[in-house]
């Protein structure tokens, strides 16, 4: 995969020149400069309701920042220390797709200043995005999301669900198979590490994912920032019968109400085979003195469901958490392979236009697509947000068609959707 360098792509020049007319700077942040890094985290940290970030937090997120496109909108004249109103960054990350990846704008940190909100701000913020993106070749764009109501006005559509689990650990039990290998503490410096290399090696798996960063591993290791939730995290790692590392997790046990029962929860669990998972959520499920184990993020078809022997002690809730936005429709469709062939004429409509037309897609026995411009009266018609909710394989096309959101021939439909279908489930283990 070509990587492009987010870095290097302009800010916007459409939002610039429209956030000029409503009176304010929108501009790529200049990180060498202390104080601006300095502002820049701490308008972060405000937007996201966060305290005050230490010292120490400053460096980490700084480094953060270093890797990403930053964008800062500030006042007319704003001096460095002075925090920009609002706030977003950028970089491409390879997203695990069927058959490979495919570049991927990651989009983060959207804020914009509570004395300043529903002006507008966050719409010229996120369409700049998608135009740079666009600009830069880059096929698709992503992100998660704290609100789920305000993204698919630019396009976006839910299309990598995960599933919060909750295990009544009490009367779950176990079933799962043994596995041969063993089970280690570890010192919090060498989870970021763990959790950093299993996810790394692990994200081919599963359509959806994309790399960790390192201050996203120290955060789920608890080194993220000084607070006694943090040191709470504990990190325990899964060796194979041959001694190599093949899962992580990192947790905290929180106690229950009543004296002298805990609540696991996992920050997050890394498993790059199905014996590392198991052994795990063995670990999680039957540890002393537990009574409840909590986690989020997990696929949707996870197998803690078989893994216990009572199903009803565990409450599983499937929710969005990838947010996936096609803006080059041809490259992003011959980007990934596909389950079954496919012959139709789609056509896409898109408000913001990057994605509107009609294509013909063939899709071959070998699972690769040939999409080109057609003139042909579409068998397909949907928006963009179906067409980015479905692509990645995990919201199957007749769900979409039997919410009245996909339209077209019944035949074309349901070919296209088992075309599309993905297995194992696309799944992201982490927010960005
Ligand atoms: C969410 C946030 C970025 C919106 O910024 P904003 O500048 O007020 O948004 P805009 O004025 O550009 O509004 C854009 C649209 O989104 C809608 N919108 C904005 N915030 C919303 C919210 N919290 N819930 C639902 N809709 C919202 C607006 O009504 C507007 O709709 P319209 O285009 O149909 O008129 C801002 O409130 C914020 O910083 N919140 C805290 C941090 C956060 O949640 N960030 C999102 C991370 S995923």
């Amino acid at each position: 995969m070509t990587v492009i360098d987010a870095r290097n792509v302009p800010a916007d020049p459409q939002s610039h020149d429209r956030l000029r007319d409503a009176g304010y700077d929108y501009r790529v942040v200049d990180l060498s400069v202390d104080a601006e890094a300095t502002a820049l985290s701490r308008a972060t940290a405000r937007g996201f309701l966060g305290s005050e970030p230490s010292d120490a937090e400053l460096v980490r997120m700084r480094e953060s920042a270093a890797t990403r496109r930053n964008i800062g909108v500030y006042e007319p004249g704003a001096e460095a220390e002075t925090l920009p109103v609002a706030t977003i960054n950028s970089w491409v990350a390879p997203m695990t797709a069927p058959g490979g990846e495919i570049p991927m704008w990651a989009i983060s940190a959207v804020t914009v200043s509570a004395m300043h909100r529903r002006r507008g701000i966050a719409r010229n913020l996120l369409e700049g995005e998608l135009r740079a993106a666009a600009s830069a070749g880059v096929p698709l764009a992503g992100l998660t999301v704290s609100e789920a109501t305000i993204y698919s006005r630019y396009g976006f559509g839910p299309a990598v669900p995960a599933a919060r689990v909750e295990i009544d650990t009490s009367r779950s039990g176990w079933a799962g198979a043994e596995a041969p290998g063993r089970l280690e503490y570890l010192e919090r410096e060498q989870l970021v590490d763990e959790l950093g290399a299993v996810h790394e090696r692990a994200r081919s798996r599963r359509t959806g994912q994309i790399p960790g960063w390192r201050g996203r591993w120290l955060q789920m290791a608890g080194l993220g920032d000084e607070s006694k939730k943090d040191a709470a995290v504990r990190g325990v790692r899964y060796l194979d019968a041959a001694g190599e590392t093949r899962g992580a997790i990192a947790y905290t046990l929180e106690d229950l109400p009543d004296a002298f029962r805990s609540t696991l929860r996992i920050r997050h669990l890394a498993a790059e085979t199905d014996e590392a998972l198991r052994a795990l959520w063995r670990f999680a499920v039957t540890h002393d003195l537990v009574d409840r184990v909590e986690a989020d993020l997990r696929p949707v078809d996870d197998p803690i469901v078989h893994l216990v022997a009572d199903q009803r002690a565990v409450r599983f809730t499937v929710h969005d958490h990838g947010w996936l936005r096609v803006l080059d429709v041809p490259a992003a469709l011959q980007a990934r392979r596909y389950a079954a062939s496919a012959d139709v004429v789609m056509q896409v409509d898109d408000a913001l236009g990057f994605a509107r037309g009609t294509w013909r897609v063939r899709i071959g026995a070998d699972g690769a697509a040939e999409v080109t411009d057609s003139d042909a009266d579409p068998d397909v018609m949907l928006g963009v947000v179906e067409l980015s909710t479905a692509y990645a394989g995990a919201v199957p096309l007749g769900q979409l068609t039997a919410a009245g959101r996909v339209h077209g021939d019944e035949a074309a439909i349901a070919a296209l959707g088992r075309a599309l279908r993905v297995d194992p489930s696309p799944a992201l283990g982490i927010w960005y």
